[in-house]
């Protein structure tokens, strides 16, 4: 049976296994799927090691996608800019390729599930780390009016604004500056919210045509949720149609079949909510 897993560090609350093992079954496939913990000094080898064997693919999630993809041979779609992968494959010439599908996960959800729209919006990437790293890419391929990176180190969010100037009108800013902005869509991509912490973000930001997304998922609403929603927004959205959508990609990566997502989204919301009485 062919082999897939996911590698991080930590990795045992993933819940790629549960959507794959669904996935496989929805298109039946016959695969297994495993979390591996992997320790941070042996990453490379473990890779290596898993193809060597036999394996078909693997996920890769912190804090491994950086590394991943500079072990690569060869990256796909928007992964060489993104400078992260979160999908390994063997190409037909047996090059380890990357590619990175949170950022089309991230876009289906959006426009697909939720039937938003980034063409032509004003976008506001919450946080500069690889979260927003690994989307921006294809989020500007999306030709949104204008791309404004916010964070609270702002040297990183120039940083990366820079990579990809001349793609649409990018520009990098601190949370000071955010006074008197108003945004059609703010995607919250920072690790502030696994901590039930806030970026500092005023109210005066959304109105109540502003979508929010946030890339973190909870039990209930998460932090940034909960205040999208207290200032008015049009939409408070969490991550779990993004983390599908990118699993669904990367079942199309390796198995050339797209399987259906909108069940194993409700599915997985149940399960969610049902933890939530354990
Ligand atoms: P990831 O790979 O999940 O993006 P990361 O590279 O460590 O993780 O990036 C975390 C992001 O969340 C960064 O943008 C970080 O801001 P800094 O670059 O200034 O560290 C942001 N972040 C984490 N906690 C935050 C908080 N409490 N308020 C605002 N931003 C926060």
């Amino acid at each position: 049976m062919d082999r897939y897993a996911v590698f991080g560090n930590p990795v045992k609350h993933s819940r790629s296994p549960w959507i794959h093992a669904r996935f496989a079954q929805q298109t039946g496939q016959s695969l297994v799927y495993s979390a591996d913990e992997i320790p941070l000094d042996e990453f490379e080898k473990r890779v290596l090691d898993f193809f060597a064997k036999g394996g078909a693919g693997l996920n890769i999630t912190v804090p491994f996608k950086e590394r991943a993809w500079a072990l690569c041979d060869t990256h796909g779609g928007f992964a060489a800019k993104a400078g992260a992968v979160n999908t390994l494959f063997r190409n037909k010439d047996g090059q380890l390729c990357g590619d990175n599908t949170d950022g089309i996960g991230l876009l289906r959800d959006i426009t697909d599930n939720h039937r938003g729209q980034i063409a032509g919006k004003s976008v506001l990437l919450v946080g500069a780390g690889g979260a927003v790293r690994g989307v921006l890419p294809s989020f500007l391929a999306e030709n949104p009016a204008k791309v404004t990176i916010v964070n609270r180190t702002v040297i990183k969010a120039q940083e990366l604004a820079a990579l990809l100037v001349g793609q649409a009108e990018i520009s990098a800013i601190g949370f000071e500056e955010l006074e008197g902005r108003v945004f059609d869509l703010i995607v919250n991509g920072t690790s502030a919210g696994l901590h039930g912490d806030l970026p500092p973000m005023p109210s005066s930001i959304v109105s109540t045509d502003t979508w929010c997304y946030d890339m973190i998922y909870g039990r209930g609403d998460t932090v940034f949720q909960a205040w999208a929603r207290q200032c008015g927004a049009a939409k408070a959205l969490d991550g779990v149609g993004m983390l599908v959508e990118q699993a669904a990609q990367a079942f199309y990566l390796w198995r050339g079949i797209k399987p259906e997502t909108a069940a194993v989204i409700a599915d997985l919301r149940a399960e969610l909510s049902a933890s939530d009485q354990d």
